[in-house]
């Protein structure tokens, strides 16, 4: 039984005063049994948060990280600083960085295989642009990304990785992708999982749908065979929308 996970990605968005008071508002809220829940702030809001929901069962996550421990890499943060911080989760190859900061299939292997060190969970992002969607090419994306960022990982790591399936169409655009073709690429990037490692380890291993997730059709991708969550952007900046989107993943 995959437990279900909703991440919010705040991207750029947010001071650390103003993580602390939206922690002060969710706290006891957007803590539903069975459902994980977890934000994925900017660096410098981490320490306020994970000091403001000390206590409560919402996990803290980055946005981004370097695979090395320490070193000669300007404005890079490692995962033994996150860790130090207590965050729990790292978002790794979201489609903005591959666009904008040249993270490639390599890097998030990188990464990937880093997180494990500092007992981080990494969230991969995978997804087509709208481009190869058109040219009907989302599952060959999909399998190239996934296959090269879960490269090396024993079975037991590979369990506890969290994909994301994000179609850059989808993402804070307002046009979402169906919940049954969601469903269908997740189910897709679950074979490919059974595939790399085996049966037991794809049927673990969850998968979220992110891309215009809001209260208001949470519960239909929850409602899917393959999906076990949501990464949200958008809607989950707001203290009441974030704790609508908990409350719809049970
Ligand atoms: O990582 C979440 C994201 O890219 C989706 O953003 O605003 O469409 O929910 P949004």
């Amino acid at each position: 039984m995959r437990k279900p996970i909703i991440a919010g990605n705040w991207k750029m968005f947010k001071t650390a005063a103003e993580a602390a008071s939206f922690a002060k508002e969710v706290s006891g809220k957007a803590e539903v049994e069975g459902v994980e829940s977890v934000i994925c702030a900017p660096f410098t809001a981490l320490p306020a948060l994970t000091e403001a929901l000390q206590g409560t069962s919402i996990q803290v996550g980055a946005q981004n990280f370097h695979w090395e421990e320490n070193g000669a890499f300007t404005g890079e943060i490692s995962g033994a600083m996150l860790q130090e911080l207590g965050v729990k989760y790292v978002i790794i190859g979201h489609s903005e960085r591959r666009a904008y900061f040249a993270e490639t299939d390599e890097t998030v292997n990188k990464k990937t295989l880093a997180a494990f060190q500092y007992d981080l969970t990494p969230i991969v992002c995978v997804g087509e642009k709208l481009e190869e969607r058109e040219a009907g090419q989302t599952k060959e994306v999909c399998k190239e990304q996934t296959v090269a960022a879960l490269k090396g990982l024993s079975v037991e790591q590979a369990a506890q990785v969290v994909i994301a399936y994000e179609p850059i169409w989808a993402i804070g655009t307002g046009k979402s992708s169906t919940a049954e073709d969601a469903n269908e690429v997740i189910a897709y990037i679950r074979e490919l999982v059974a595939e790399a490692f085996d049966a037991q380890t794809a049927q673990s291993i969850r998968i979220q749908y992110g891309g215009s997730v809001k209260p208001n059709n949470v519960k239909e991708y929850m409602g899917q065979s393959d999906i076990d969550g949501a990464l949200v952007g958008g809607a989950s900046l707001q203290a009441d929308s974030y704790i609508q989107l908990v409350e719809g993943a049970k």
